[in-house]
């Protein structure tokens, strides 16, 4: 495989700062873990700083797992930009299905997000995926089109390469229940499809595009040996150090990438 494998850590709304910043502090990375893998942890907000200070000179990354499309303003409650800069991110998950479907965020909101990540240095994880009623109806593969239709607009080849796609069936996420890996294969190689189609097949061969969903140390070694799929976004079982150092291991060893 010639892209790197990107395994993250989505905590969502899990630890206070002192947990999460014991998490940083004491998981066991090796000096070049990553050279052969990224490794990105999203805390929440108000943990951001701490884990940033606790990572320095790990190679482990920081994302936030939202944010506001604008750099300041009147918005209460909301995370800029600039501040997800300030605290240290250089990531940032968008579109999570929690954020589509509980929040009620649209495709056109998320791509002003996308495009004021790449307006920031801030690298999108953009997650798309469909709903167990949707994927019922045979309508998985329409679902992610036009999710990455609306919420990519306006892009170019070079944003594209350069960001990461979570495929995160909903149905999946949180419930023990994993997409196969034919599943998630199939839909991933289909993901990277549409975007060759329309950015180019440079482009499309280096978004690595990762799998989400109930993600376990006894089930990562599955995706990771699928082609098309770079990686995971992994919540339960990233909340763990034991976990999702396994999960980070595993990925070490079956890819295939140098
Ligand atoms: P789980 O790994 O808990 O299923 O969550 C997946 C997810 O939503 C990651 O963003």
């Amino acid at each position: 495989m010639m892209r790197k494998p990107v395994i993250a850590a989505n905590w969502k709304m899990h630890k206070t700062i002192k947990e999460a910043e014991n998490f940083a502090a004491e998981f066991p990375y090796e000096p070049d873990l990553c050279e052969q893998v990224d490794v990105v942890i999203f805390p929440p907000y108000t943990a951001l700083f701490a884990v940033s200070e606790a990572l320095k000179g790990t190679g482990i990354k920081l994302g936030a797992q939202n944010m506001h499309p604008d750099e300041k303003g009147a918005f209460t409650g909301e995370i800029s930009p600039l501040m997800l800069k300030d605290a240290g991110c250089s990531c940032v998950i968008l579109g999570h299905s929690e954020r589509r479907h509980i929040f009620s965020e649209s495709d056109e909101y998320i791509n002003r997000k996308v495009k004021a990540a790449f307006r920031h240095g801030l690298k999108p994880f953009l997650c798309v995926g469909e709903t167990l009623d949707e994927r019922q109806a045979g309508l998985t593969q329409e679902v992610c089109k036009r999710q990455l239709s609306g919420s990519l607009a306006g892009l170019n080849a070079d944003e594209i390469a350069a960001m990461v796609i979570a495929y995160e069936p909903v149905w999946a996420i949180g419930t023990g229940v994993n997409a196969t890996s034919e599943d998630a294969e199939k839909s991933i190689a289909f993901i990277r499809g549409y975007l060759g189609e329309k950015y180019g097949a440079e482009a499309a061969g280096q978004v690595r595009i990762q799998y989400g969903g109930s993600v376990k140390p006894s089930n990562i070694g599955e995706y990771i040996r699928c082609e098309n799929i770079d990686g995971a976004l992994v919540g339960g079982a990233s909340l763990e150090i034991d976990s999702f150092y396994s999960l980070v291991q595993g990925a070490l060893q079956l890819a295939v990438y140098a």
